[in-house]
């Protein structure tokens, strides 16, 4: 069997730019059409150049904006993408943001922010996954399975994270409603997983490698000692969403350089 996702439709939230388009970028070259997803009108011109590598590697796709914290909109990208491509085999629930405070300074804005697209944000469009995969069922020329939800969370689902309590937070949870789906939809054969990624080179985490200084303390936090590209968590979004990975369902997969074996631990405790 060979890791391929020819012959089906990708909708890989919040990929104009970092991890996602990564994500993007790996499923499209392994055959999958892939829908780069944006937020704002902003992002369009990032996403545009996204799509553009897709296709100018002989791949295929379309960018579509659409604001994963807001109902009507996500329920609008699931219709439009069903009317143009027929269906939705994948979804990789990307997008997410960060917004840090010390606790005690945390707005309800920051909170409700992050909460609102990293949590809310995944219900919405694992909502609207599901549906379409059960309408269509399963059909062996896509897939062996119904359908494949990634959920990308990160190391934070685990590890407490300091003047990041909205974020830690929403990751948290992100691995009992990835759980939860798994198991209510096993018996329709839909697979869901999460990829849990350490720290990424990407504009979300600049501060932490964009120095030399800070780039050597971020080190200290991984055994393998580099930080990660996107391309690193694609490989794996790819892995999970084939069929090679048929038995893999209700599962966080820690993709870190060893980040979450504690290094600090190594020479102390
Ligand atoms: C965060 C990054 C951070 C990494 C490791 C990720 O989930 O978004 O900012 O560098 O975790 O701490």
């Amino acid at each position: 069997m060979e890791v391929s996702l020819k012959n089906q439709v990708a909708v890989v939230t919040g990929s104009s730019s970092g991890i996602g388009a990564g994500i993007a970028k790996s499923m499209a070259s392994s055959g999958a059409t892939v829908i780069v997803n944006y937020p704002f009108e902003g992002a369009l011109e990032q996403a545009n150049s996204v799509l553009k590598e897709i296709t100018d590697s002989g791949g295929n796709g379309m960018v579509y904006q659409c604001d994963v914290s807001k109902e009507d909109q996500v329920v609008k990208m699931f219709q439009d993408v069903v009317a143009r491509f027929g269906t939705v085999d994948i979804l990789v629930n990307n997008a997410g943001v960060q917004k840090d405070a010390p606790f005690t300074e945390m707005t309800l804005d920051q909170w409700n922010t992050v909460i609102g697209i990293n949590l809310t944000g995944q219900f919405l469009c694992a909502r609207e996954a599901v549906k379409e995969f059960l309408r269509r069922g399963i059909d062996t020329s896509r897939s062996i399975a119904c359908g494949k939800i990634i959920h990308i969370s990160s190391v934070h689902e685990i590890v407490p994270w300091a003047g990041h309590a909205n974020y830690a937070s929403s990751k948290g949870a992100i691995r009992m409603l990835m759980q939860t789906l798994a198991q209510e939809f096993g018996g329709d054969k839909i697979r869901v997983n999460s990829i849990c990624p350490g720290a990424i080179q990407t504009p979300i985490n600049k501060n932490a490698w964009e120095t030399p200084e800070a780039l050597a303390d971020l080190l200290k936090l991984i055994p393998y000692n580099r930080i990660g590209q996107p391309e690193d968590i694609g490989n794996l979004a790819v892995f999970l969403a084939s069929d090679m990975a048929d038995y893999i369902t209700g599962t966080s997969v820690f993709i870190d350089g060893g980040m979450t074996t504690f290094e600090s631990f190594s020479t102390g405790g």
